[in-house]
Parts: structure tokens; sequence; C-alpha cells
């Protein structure tokens, strides 16, 4: 038996297809068992365990579909179709697999099953991005809540969620999962959403630890960072969430950090991860991660997902050989059982596979529209009561687009377009634009598939990619001038959309950051005719990264960022578009002028081919942006940088209108032990109802000569919905040890002595009070470790 399986793990590593898009399971039944408390004997069951059996259950059990029938070891593959991955059950000794599942805008598994007609939707929530851009984490814990019901109720135990990389550069195609530019941000959202997700008692995987910043050539690609950057930057935001929330999981990411697989290392998954931020859960590879699978548990990676032959190999013979001792693997089986004891399917949780969708749909609706960012309003939102009649452009109004794609996507049951949403919220819409927009959407859709199946024809593998990437969205219908005027004639508002799909495996090209030319033109030429006639424009962004904007927001009256606002998306805009209610969101990164303005853009893979990670078969190449990324701006990411060198920016981190107005007052600051306490009064003093995201940074003596940022983001708070007229006092606390720096000489967190400003703020670049405050010196002396190979050119201030 154990030899049979082992040959199937062997045969698993054939074939190299994305993963996700082969876990279309037949449905073979459900388990259930009586719900009690059970815990496992886990030395009685390592007793009983061959060091084969061990390395089996630490590797997964494989993928469905990911090579042919044959590739699938066990009788998991059927427990809930479309998972991810399940960990390897012990069935003899009572350990069943548990069930892992994507994440993170809702649980991704097979809406159908063969032979069976009941349907398994999930829930398609707002965007990772829209999510941070709320600043409301009690919100984004419930929206973890409502997900992770969804988990529980389906049969799953681990939900592949959060995903925090900082993002680093506006064009990394899983930036939509991400939630920000700065690690505070990053940290508190993933802390609420584990916690909310958590509350059903089902897992959560933090990932993807550390630096998955790219997508180009994410498994082979080697990122060079200072310990200085890694320590305050793309591993901090993982630090606050992993201490606060507790994940039951983390995921290692792709990359290389500074010359070694995140999977293998054991600096960052043992030194850092466990010995220093006291992390007690299980860790697992992203799907494929990593090479040496003996150098993977001996670093601390307790578990290989989905599993690949030479990881098995590996194991066993470095075990053989006593390059790695079975107490390391021990150690990895008894955290893996851990993980097995505390789920859902071990404790014998009878699921419904009826999770509650309504509700699920009222949550996803307005956690949406509180995470919309309002960028321009002269006087054109929310609608009066005069608009009744919407003339709608951009083909996206349409076909709305819920999320990105690749396993960050949902199998949602409907997604609301901008269309329905408007005729939902009792508007009309011209039904003469809806047929034009309809049949130029479908003729387009058509030559679309048409282009697909010859380039099959040509090249089976570029065609399934191209199917399953984001595609290239249909360049713009245009009017002429006459067509314009006859529809602003009889619209009394035009509404245009602008949209953008994004996806893993694909960073974002330039061309996508840009508007094009169709775009362009559709915005210049609707504002032309509609301000002739007297009629107000308001542009939508349905989009799941940042965008040009600094060459056409002079154009229309209002500009509203939607991001990809998930199932009920056309609702939620139009709740925010009709004033029901009023937009709250901020951005949680900057929005430069051009692409190349962002520092990172210099190193960062710029209109790569996609395929090149395929078509480097594992290989380390040394292609500069490809092979290996020097973080040059060292700890100057977004707003640090932007502030920092007075570089104009067309939107602020931070910044988000709404549709009234705040006044902050009574600033103050006091000492306590070991934190300051911030408090301000935020005032409406509008004429709307609204809540308002404070942002705390503070800003270290002598910042400049000190090769600090001007700024950093430290707390946030927001308000509850707030009557005009109405006041509520904010209280946000920073540690003394958060004012702290990382130094690279003493490997140490260092707090300066000196006087610090507290900068109360509407947006970074929008500072309402200054206070003022003494520190200590302080030292924290920690591991010096993840030490860069490579001289690198660093940004310094
Ligand atoms: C992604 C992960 C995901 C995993 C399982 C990988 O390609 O990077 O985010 O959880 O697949 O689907």
């Amino acid at each position: 038996m154990k030899k049979r399986l082992l040959t199937k793990v062997q045969g698993m590593v054939r074939v190299s297809l994305p993963f996700y898009l082969l876990t279309l399971l037949p449905l073979v039944g459900c388990t259930s068992a009586d719900k009690v408390t059970r815990t496992i004997d886990q030395e009685e069951i390592l007793s009983k365990l061959s060091l084969e059996d061990k390395a089996h259950f630490v590797i997964g059990t494989g993928m469905a579909g990911f090579s042919g029938d044959d590739a699938v070891i066990g009788a998991t593959r059927s427990i809930v179709p479309g998972a991810a991955g399940t960990t390897f059950p012990l069935d003899s000794l009572g350990i069943p697999a548990v069930v892992l599942a994507d994440g993170p805008a809702g649980l991704r598994i097979d809406a159908t099953r063969e032979g069976d007609s009941a349907t398994y939707y999930c829930t398609h929530f707002p965007i990772g991005t829209l999510l941070a851009s709320t600043w409301n984490t009690q919100l984004v814990e419930e929206v973890g809540q409502a997900i992770g019901e969804e988990v529980k109720e389906y049969g799953a135990d681990v939900l592949l969620a959060p995903a925090i990389n900082i993002m680093r550069n506006p064009l990394c195609g899983r930036n939509f999962e991400y939630y920000s530019e700065d690690p505070v941000v990053a940290g508190w959202t993933a802390a609420a959403y584990i916690r909310g997700v958590q509350k059903n008692d089902v897992g959560t995987s933090i990932k993807h630890f550390a630096a998955n910043n790219q997508e180009t050539n994410r498994m082979n690609t080697d990122a060079h960072i200072s310990q200085r950057a890694l320590r305050e930057i793309y591993l901090k935001g993982f630090e606050i969430a992993i201490k606060e929330s507790k994940p039951w999981t983390v995921m290692t990411s792709y990359n290389y950090i500074n010359g070694i697989y995140t999977s293998e290392s054991k600096d960052l998954v043992t030194t850092i991860l466990r010995d220093e931020w006291g992390y007690e859960g299980t860790v697992m590879t992203d799907w494929f991660g990593g090479k040496d699978g003996a150098k993977q548990m001996w670093a601390g990676n307790d578990m290989l997902q989905p599993g690949k032959a030479e990881q098995f190999d590996s194991i066993v013979t470095a075990v053989k050989s006593g390059k790695l001792a079975e107490a390391d693997l021990d150690r990895s089986v008894q955290r893996i059982l851990n993980l097995v004891e505390r789920s859902p399917r071990y404790q014998g949780y009878q699921y419904s596979n009826k999770p509650d969708l309504k509700a699920h749909a009222a949550v996803t609706r307005t956690s949406a529209a509180e995470g919309m960012v309002l960028m321009k309003n002269e006087q054109a939102l929310p609608f009066g009561k005069q608009i009744k009649n919407v003339a709608l452009y951009g083909c996206t109004s349409y076909d709305f687009i819920a999320g990105g794609t690749g396993s960050g996507n949902v199998n949602h049951a409907y997604v609301v377009s901008l269309l329905d949403g408007l005729k939902n919220g009792g508007y009309t819409v011209s039904d003469e634009l809806k047929t034009t927009y309809e049949q130029y959407i479908a003729a387009c859709k058509a030559a679309r598939e048409k282009e697909l199946a010859e380039m099959a024809k040509k090249d089976k593998q570029a065609a399934m990619l191209a199917s399953f990437m984001p595609g290239t969205l249909p360049a713009e219908k245009l009017f002429t001038a006459d067509e314009l005027t006859a529809q602003a004639s009889v619209a009394d508002v035009a509404l245009i959309t602008i949209g953008r799909i994004s996806g893993e495996f694909l960073d974002r090209k330039q061309a996508d950051f840009n508007l094009n030319e169709s775009e362009q033109k559709l915005i210049q030429q609707v504002c032309d005719v509609y301000h002739k006639a007297g009629k107000q424009v308001v542009v939508l962004l349905n989009i799941g990264g940042v965008i040009e904007t600094a060459t056409w927001k002079e154009l229309p009256d209002a500009i509203l960022c939607a991001w990809q606002a998930g199932q009920e998306g056309g609702n939620s805009v139009v709740d925010v578009l009709s004033g029901k209610l009023s937009p709250s969101g901020k951005f949680t990164m900057t929005w430069p002028v051009k692409f190349t303005d962002a520092y990172s853009s210099r190193n960062f893979p710029i209109d790569q081919d996609p395929r090149i990670d395929m078509m480097n078969q594992g290989q380390k190449g040394n292609v500069k942006n490809v092979d290996y990324t020097d973080y040059e701006e060292n700890i100057y990411i977004g707003y640090r940088y932007f502030d920092s060198f007075d570089v104009p920016v067309s939107y602020p981190f931070g910044f988000g209108l709404s549709y009234t107005t705040f006044e902050y007052s009574d600033a103050r600051i006091a000492q306590k032990d070991d934190a300051y306490e911030v408090s301000v009064t935020v005032k409406n003093t509008g004429a709307h109802e609204g809540k308002e995201v404070v942002e705390l940074y503070i800003s270290a003596p002598d910042n400049k000569a000190a090769d600090k940022p001007t700024k950093e983001l430290k707390a946030y708070a927001k308000t509850r919905q707030l009557k005009p007229g109405e006041s509520e006092t904010l209280t946000l606390t920073v540690k003394a040890a958060d004012l702290a720096s990382f130094d690279e000489t003493a490997s140490a967190w260092v707090v300066a002595a000196g006087e610090y400003q507290f900068l109360v703020g509407a947006s970074s670049q929008d500072i309402r009070a200054t206070l003022t405050a003494e520190a200590k010196a302080q030292q924290t002396k920690v591991n010096n470790v993840l030490k860069p190979q490579v001289q690198m050119n660093l940004l310094k201030r």
C-alpha cells in the first residue's frame, strides 16, 4: 500500500499546469461525525507511524487533476470539491484529512458537483484592498465572521487567507488581494479578518510569508531586501497580525528572500516566526512552493502542499542518512496533528452545506459601500431628487467586475452590475444605450473566443493560459458627437465606468496602469457634450489596483473608486451614489502621478512575458527584476517615499472624501506607562451623516539625518456614523516600543531619545493637529538573520 502511494506521488510531478483550475472534483459524499470534543494522543499516533508514513503525512495529498487521473493520492479528493487541498489522512488511526480552501474574498470551492442538483455557491465579498480601505476593523471582523461561516458550513477547515503582502509597486498582479503599502494597515486589517473567520472555530492561513511582491517568476525570484526593510515593512504586518490574532496556520511564499526559499529558511520560519514572535501554529508552503523537502522540514515549514514526489524522497533519504533529525520531522507531524485536532472535521461538526447566503449578501453589500473612496466631488454626488435618468457608459458598467482572478476568485451565484444596481435603486437607464452596449460586449466576447480557438490550434498551453489569466477588457465603445448629444438630451447625468481586471500569475502592464486611448476619448467626449448640455458626469472605477488619474481627473464632476466590490457591487455603488450611505473609505496606498514616480518601479518586472515562470522550469537565472529584484527603495515604500522626498502624487495615502465635512479639535496627548494616548474630537460640520477615519502618524526627531521617513502611520480609528453637528472623541494608542526603527548594526529595534511629533491627519498630506512628546531611548535586540548576500544601492534621505 505504502509503495503504491509513493508511486502515485511520484506521478504527480509530470505536468505543470496551474492547479487552481484543476480542482473540479466529483462529489462522493460528505464526512460528518458526532459533535464531540475529541483530543488526539500524539505520542500514540507517532509511535505507530513509520518514517514513510510521517513523510506522507507532512506532504499533503496532491492535487486533484494536477497530473491526470492517477495523480491524486488517498481518498480525499472528493471531500469538498474545488477546495485547494487537504492534509494527509491516516484513516486506520482515525486521523481524517482536513480541508484547505482559498480565500480571501470568500470561500473558493466548486459551485456545482457532478450528479448533484444542489449548488454550493459562496458569497463573493469585496476584494482585500476594498476591505482595508474601510479602515474599519470591526467591519472587517464581521466580514471575516461571515466568510468563516461559509467555510464551516461547506465542510472546509482552514481558509487560505488573508493575503497581506505589502503593495510594493502599483503593478503587482495580486495587489487586489492585499491590503496596503503600509504594514500597520495590513497588520490591523489582517488581525481583524482572522479574528472574524476563526470565531467560527475554523482556521486561517495568513499568506504569503513573506515578500511575495511580484507575480512574475514568482516561484523562482529572489527578493533582495535589507534587514531593515524586512523588519520595518515586509515582516511587520505579519508580526502584528500573528501576535494579535494567532492564525491557525501561516503559508510561506514562493520566492526566495536573500538567496533562500522562504519555505526553506529556518531564520524566517523558526527564528523569527516562532522564537521571536512566539507563533505556535502550523506552517505550510504555498502550492508546490520551495524545492528541498528535507530542508523545509529542518526549517520548520511543517506541511508541504500539495506535495511533490521529490519532497517525499528528500525527507526519507535525509532522515535515513542522518541529515535530518527524525525529531524535526516528528515536531512537524505533531503540529499538523494539532491542526487536525482543532478542526471542525475532527471534532465531528455536522456541516449543513447551507450557509446563510442571504445574510451574507447583506454583509457584502454594506461592507463594500464602506470601502469605496470618493476621490472628487463637485456637487455631483449624492444624486439629488432631480436625477432619475442615468446614461450609463463604459463596458464594465454592464459587466461589473466582482473581484480578481486566480485562487482569489470566488464561484459566486451572481454579480449585480451597475445597470442592475441602478434599476434596483429606482433609476431609469437608457434602453438604447443598454442594447448598444450589450451587442458590443457580446461581439467583443465572441471575437475573443475566436482568437482563443485560433491560438489553441497553434499552441494549446498558450491558449489555456490566456483563457484563465486576467483577460484584456474590450476597447471602449465610442459615440459620435450627435449620438452623445441625443443621449445627453434625455439623461439627467452620465456615469462612466472604467474597469480593470488582474490576478494571480501575472503582473499588470504599464498599459494597464494608464488609460487606453478609447477610455481617454470616452471620458473626454462624454464630459464635453454633457457639460455643454449643463449635465454632470461621474466616473466610477471598478478596479483592483491603482491607475493613472492625473491626466483626466479634472474632466468629470465626481470620481468614485468602487474597487472590485464583490457580488453585490452594483447595489453597493448605488447605495453610495444615491446617498443612502456616505462614502467613508480612504486609500491605503498612494496614487502616483506616473507609474515611474514610485521608486520601486526602477526595480520591478515591467511588461514581462507571463509565461516566464513556467519557461524557467524552476531554474535560477540572473535576469534583473525577473530572477532577482533589488529592493533599492529600502524602507521608502509608498508615502514613506513620496512624502519624504517631496514627490507630487495624484492622491495621497489615507485620502478619501465624504459627502459631509469634519472638523478636528481638542487634540491631546498623554503619556501612560509605556504608551502614548492621543485623543481628538471629530465633529460632523456638514449636512450629511458620515464616518471619518483619523490617522495618527509619528515623526521621529532629526528624521532626515537619521534616514527615517518624515512620517509613519502608527495607529488609526474610525468614528461611528455621525449626524450633522454630532461629535465623537477618538483615542488612539501608540506603544513606546512602536516608535522604534530597525538598526542593522545593533540588530535591534531602537527608539532614539528625543521629541517625537504625533501628527493627527485626515490623510498623510492633510495633517490637522501636531502634538509632541518625549521618548526615552530603548533598545530591543533581535536575531541577526536574513542578511542580503549582495550589495545594493539603497535609497537614503
Ligand atoms: C496561491 C495561494 C493559494 C494556493 C492554493 C497558490 O497559487 O499563491 O495564495 O492559497 O495557490 O490555491
